[in-house]
């Protein structure tokens, strides 16, 4: 029996249990005011990065994680890529590379938290901006607006719309609490992508679209605020955010909201046949300091770490396989310097500023025409101030609480204690290197192999009446797809007689084309990133009788941004017309075609090693080269070390890339980077034309291969090649670190130098130089202590130049891996400029 004792003491241990329940509750929540996000009660400045998990590999994972945190992130954002995870309706792949659950994982364990952009359309530079191909043919189906099938009636079980996308992707991370009110990482997550343009194009409907997919986001219970980014009109409790180079200027919809940054741009995407963009560490920790000033709370970088394309997951068209994006951690997993530790630097002047930027909102005052003071004094006393010189020519001199600072252009000093500078965005602290592509393997023995051009009457080919959509016809299952169709000569045609050879004219959608008659390749086209349509037109050959016309029509990445851009062709759409014949010209777009996906090779799977033994393969003096449409393949051992590794495919044209059956993606050496490329300031409005390389180059010359797909020996690389190259021009080559530089201020606000200058110190910043693990400095290449010129790599002296700038490196650095040097005149034999402001660049060799 009950007693009333013990009834009290269970009442008691109940409401203990409610109560710490509570607690429990509390202690985990996600919710955001005007300032910030607010984490488990504490409203938090947040840093975050952008890492995509398919675009590495899972053993490469930890090290960027860890590279992230290291380098002063709070957050790790990643979209999920529903074409990766549902490949067919229903059949769920979250395997390998696409292991989200992995993945999200591992950001818990080094103690970050997640944002989790759900889309499921996420742009990215992805095939199909993530779509999977076989939504575009479910019945009445119109992408990204108020359409029952795109969002969720869909009748059929098996087909996946976005409702049932996301929910899919919400109920497995509650299934392993992974949401921030469960124990788990994820403090917030994003619907849809960028949709305010296309909304503000297609209207109403896109307007009720909108409305649906917030609420229905709302509605899953993730317990973590969903933002939509680009998305002025995003629905309570939903937060809009800014995406761009720059978004000082942003306000969200509702005072309640905080400013968040979604994307800031770190660089920008390679395309084939485009220059490579970069931008520079000091503009974008200036467009950071710029927005934190302003208020803002939340800044991911986009990208944090690039990756690769692996595969055909590249969008477009004609986006390159290296995702590059001039991170601040390279596409091999390596930090890139200065910029990556650069805005390391940054991060520990702002988390030093935390405490007054989440209390106090800014006070702004003027210094100059062109400087502001943005300071936040919060009542506990915590007081951070940002000083700004947004000429973009001139550095000035402000006087900020009776002290002088210098603020060169275009950039922001951050004060965390309201007097002392331990950063300015201008000032690269961080040591920069330069990395280098060292062969390890050039040796191959090659074999070869020919895909032959198939023909119209071919037994397994499909034929149809008229020329059909590409993608239509293939699913996208493979790049390729052959159009073919027979000419008939009569004997009498006048030009096999004049020597006049016909003219043969192709309109494609895109997007690129080769054209074979009789066998032979007659010649090749193709679109480029702004216009991916293209028109082929040539004299042939024909001769009298039946003439094999074969069209190798090839789509390089589906579309990933435009309004309706489901709705976009690829492939030979005609017209097809032949001129200069007796008759006039000929149109041949009605008569039959003959249709065939993919190439022989690929039926065969000639990639993988069963597939690679059921052919005739040649060699020796007889391997085929320069020759388009030919199969290569080779093994190879692993090279020792960890270094980074990557083919270098200079000698070759286009195609694709696999090694041990695992696709390195698609190589396009020959598609040469068009565009100026030329001298970059970091100060001023950047934009992605600003600062590119490569330009009357390859835009993609080295193909990332990651080094958990090698065995230590005897693996199988296999490269196709459409236009013709010479495989033996190919090598593999180790990333690794060919000289690092210093390039410092004298009296230049330093992290290290926080103690000494706020203890009122004199402040003499050092040069440090360290190679990596394994190498060491071989040599000074170049050091000036006086107002030197260019970057890393790239240095000369100026006009002012101290004579013994050498002799102290050239006695503490060689032969170490690392040392540090006092940068002050009488180091350098004396002052060589006493009335100018002075700096040291040094480059050192390490071998
Ligand atoms: C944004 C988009 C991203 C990515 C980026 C360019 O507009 O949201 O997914 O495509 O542009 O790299």
């Amino acid at each position: 029996m009950w007693n009333r004792d013990m009834l009290s003491r269970v009442t008691v241990f109940m409401l203990w249990l409610l109560f710490s329940s509570w607690v429990f509750s509390v202690s985990a929540t996600v919710s955001y005011d005007s300032k910030a996000i607010i984490i488990n009660g504490r409203r938090r400045i947040l840093l975050s990065g952008s890492i995509h998990y398919p675009r590495s590999t899972p053993q490469m994972w930890p090290d960027l994680i860890a590279k992230a945190k290291e380098g002063g992130l709070d957050v790790i954002q990643t979209y999920v890529f529903w074409n990766g995870h549902e490949p067919s309706p229903g059949k769920y792949y979250f395997d390998d590379r696409y292991d989200l659950v992995r993945f999200i994982k591992l950001v818990q364990q080094a103690g970050l938290y997640v944002h989790l952009r759900i889309g499921p359309y996420v742009c990215a530079e992805w095939n199909f901006g993530g779509f999977p191909v076989w939504l575009k043919y479910v019945p009445g189906i119109v992408f990204r607006t108020d359409n029952g099938p795109f969002k969720v009636e869909n009748f059929d079980y098996l087909i996946a719309a976005m409702q049932k996308f996301t929910e899919k992707i919400v109920s497995m991370m509650k299934a392993e609490k992974l949401f921030q009110t469960q124990g788990g990482p994820i403090i917030m997550s994003q619907i849809e992508n960028e949709f305010g343009p296309v909304e503000w194009e297609i209207g109403a409907p896109g307007k009720a679209y909108t409305k649906w997919a917030a609420q229905m986001a709302v509605g899953l219970g993730t317990g973590v605020p969903w933002i939509m980014c680009k998305q002025d009109d995003a629905p309570d409790p939903v937060i809009n955010t800014c995406n761009g180079f720059y978004c000082e200027n942003f306000t969200p919809n509702a005072k309640y909201k905080p400013k968040m940054w979604t994307e800031n741009w770190t660089g920008w995407f390679t395309e084939f046949g485009g220059a490579v963009p970069t931008r520079p560490a000091e503009d974008i920790a200036f467009s950071v300091a710029r927005f934190i000033q302003n208020g803002g709370s939340f800044v991911n970088y986009y990208m944090y770490h690039g990756g690769t394309n692996f595969g055909r997951t590249a969008g477009g068209p004609f986006i390159a396989t290296s995702y590059d994006y001039d991170a601040p951690i390279d596409e091999y997993g390596l930090p890139r310097e200065p910029k990556w530790g650069h805005l390391r630097d940054l991060h520990k002047a702002i988390k030093l500023s935390e405490p007054a930027l989440v209390s106090a909102d800014p006070t702004v005052t003027s210094l100059g025409s062109n400087q502001e003071a943005h300071v936040f004094k919060a009542k506990s006393g915590a007081c951070a101030a940002f000083l700004a010189n947004y000429d973009t020519k001139y550095s000035v001199k402000v006087t900020f609480g009776n002290v002088q600072y210098d603020l060169p252009a275009w950039s922001i000093s951050i004060l965390p204690d309201c007097k002392t500078a331990v950063f300015n965005t201008a000032r690269l602290g961080a040591q920069s290197s330069q990395k280098k592509m060292v062969p390890v393997n050039s040796a191959f023995s090659w074999q070869s192999y020919n895909e032959e051009s198939p023909s119209a009457d071919d037994q397994d080919a499909t034929v149809k009446d008229g020329l059909l959509e590409q993608i239509y016809v293939t699913r996208d299952a493979s790049d390729y797809l052959w159009y073919m169709t027979d000419v008939q000569i009569d004997p009498n045609e006048g030009f096999l007689t004049s020597g006049q050879d016909p003219s043969l004219t192709i309109w494609s959608a895109g997007h690129a084309l080769h054209v074979f008659i009789n066998g032979q390749l007659s010649g090749t086209a193709y679109g480029e990133l702004d216009n991916p349509k293209l028109t082929f037109s040539k004299n042939v050959k024909l001769r009298a009788g039946i003439n094999k016309i074969s069209l190798l029509s090839i789509a390089v990445g589906l579309p990933n941004v435009g309004v309706h851009f489901e709705t976009w062709n690829a492939g030979v759409l005609g017209p097809v017309t032949l001129k200069g014949l007796n008759e006039g010209s000929r149109d041949l777009s009605k008569q039959k075609w003959s249709y065939k996906i993919g190439l022989k090779g690929e039926a065969l799977s000639l990639h993988t090693v069963t597939g690679s033994s059921s052919v005739e393969w040649v060699k020796g003096s007889l391997l085929v080269k320069k020759q388009p449409m030919t199969w290569y393949k080779t093994t190879f051992n692993a090279p020792g070390g960890n270094e980074p590794l990557a083919l270098d495919m200079s000698s070759m044209g286009k195609g694709q890339i696999w090694i041990n059956g695992q696709s390195i993606g698609r190589h396009w050496p020959g598609y040469i980077a068009r565009g100026a490329c030329g001298a970059c300031d970091y100060a001023g409005t950047y934009s992605d034309k600003k600062c590119r390389t490569n330009c009357g180059e390859p835009s993609q010359r080295w193909y990332h291969v990651p080094r958990s797909w090698l065995n230590p020996s005897g693996n199988l690389m296999v490269v196709f090649e459409e236009w013709g190259g010479d495989p033996s021009g190919i090598s593999l080559v180790k990333r690794t670190t060919g000289s690092v530089c210093a390039d410092i201020f004298e009296a230049q606000p330093t992290m290290k130098n926080w103690g000494m200058l706020a203890s009122g110190k004199i402040n003499r910043p050092k040069a440090h130089l360290w190679c990596p693990p394994g190498q060491k400095i071989s040599e000074i290449k170049f050091a000036s202590y006086g107002i030197p010129e260019g970057t890393c790599g790239s240095f000369s002296e100026g006009s002012c130049h101290a004579h013994r700038s050498y002799d102290a490196f050239q006695k503490n650095c060689i032969g170490k891996q690392s040392c540090s040097v006092t940068v002050a005149p009488e180091v350098f034999g004396g002052d060589p400029c006493p009335d100018s402001m002075k700096k040291l660049s040094v480059e050192a060799a390490c071998n």
